[in-house]
């Protein structure tokens, strides 16, 4: 035995130790010898973090999806964090070096509320995040959208034009999915290609929370019908959260109209999501969808196979895709 400086002793250990150079926070509130180590602002009430995490994908109805639960008189969510839009982004994310404090210090529940929810979209897909979760929360509910890939992949190309990228901007949806490989516009597409796609991957992403997460806390949102008939996916959700006595959604949201879209009611009058959210634009060129379609196949059979073999919820738009597309 012999005595190193620390910095010495730490490139020591991580030198045999490399998988662990990762920075993991563990829930300091589960453990009385790290409790008495919280700054004065955190206390550790029983519900003080989330015990429900929604974690995409973007695109999904992720925001539809916090803001209806949210009418429930037993759930609340974190406050909102404007430079990320609203969202906490934490596990594996770009705050996650701000550690504990300042992730537990976003929530602020009531004596009654039992659910709180974290949501951010971008988990679901960022390898990172189920690791670093399941560290600090290793009992929360995780809920997962899915959407049809095809789809979900449109609406995020939409919403990154209307956000100015350049590349979106200047190539149609065909386009970006027709280019050959090896050509300019194939490289100059790459990345913008990649991030559209990559998240409509399901099976890959669900796979590795399954690596972290029990399926019986898992729980799988059909997007689709979500979008159509939010009334009966949010009687599904709070039944699975274990929230009694029946809320009945009916009489705090309505169908609008000019919305296409349910939207919640305040003071008697609709309260629809902001114009991002169930943005008007045309529809999908049938050739897009084509090479769309065929693209997406394997993942979606691959997502069948994991749904089916952790014997959780399988989409209605997943049985009628591969009922067409084999
Ligand atoms: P579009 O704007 O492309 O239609 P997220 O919040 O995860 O980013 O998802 C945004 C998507 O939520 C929207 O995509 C829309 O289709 C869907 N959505 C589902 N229910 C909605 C609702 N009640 N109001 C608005 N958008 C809703």
């Amino acid at each position: 035995l012999k005595w190193v400086e620390p910095t010495v002793m730490a490139d020591l250990y991580f030198e045999k130790f490399p998988s662990q150079k990762q920075l993991l926070y563990t829930n300091p509130c589960a453990d009385p010898r790290h409790r008495k180590m919280l700054t004065a602002n955190v206390t550790c009430s029983d519900n003080h973090l989330p015990n429900v995490v929604i974690v995409g994908p973007q695109k999904t109805g992720t925001t539809a999806l916090l803001e209806f639960l949210k009418i429930h008189p037993n759930i609340t969510s974190n406050e909102p964090v404007p430079d990320s839009f609203e969202e906490l982004q934490f596990f594996g994310g770009s705050h996650y070096h701000l550690g504990f404090d300042w992730y537990a210090d976003k929530f602020k529940p009531k004596r009654e509320h039992k659910v709180v929810i974290e949501k951010t979209a971008n988990y679901f897909d960022n390898p990172a995040t189920p690791l670093a979760l399941s560290t600090m929360l290793p009992e929360a509910k995780i809920i997962v959208m899915i959407d049809n890939p095809v789809e979900r992949a449109y609406s995020w190309y939409q919403h990154v034009r209307f956000h100015n990228d350049p590349v979106a901007l200047k190539y149609s949806m065909e386009e970006l999915v027709s280019f050959l490989p090896g050509s300019a516009e194939y490289n100059e597409t790459t990345r913008l290609r990649l991030r559209c796609l990559k998240p409509g991957h399901y099976a890959e992403h669900l796979d590795r929370w399954l690596d972290y997460f029990p399926p019986s806390q898992i729980i799988i949102v059909d997007s689709s019908s979500f979008k159509h008939e939010p009334l009966e996916s949010l009687d599904k959700v709070i039944s699975r959260l274990d929230l009694k006595p029946h809320f009945d959604y009916s009489r705090h949201m309505t169908y609008v109209e000019k919305k296409g879209f349910y939207c919640g009611i305040q003071n008697g009058k609709p309260k629809c999501l902001g114009a991002g959210k169930g943005r008007k634009y045309d529809d999908m060129h049938v050739y897009a969808r084509i090479r769309l379609n065929s693209y997406f196949a394997p993942h979606n059979r691959a997502l069948y196979g994991l749904l089916t073999r952790y014997k959780l919820d399988i989409p209605f738009w997943l049985t009628q895709f591969l009922h067409i597309n084999g």
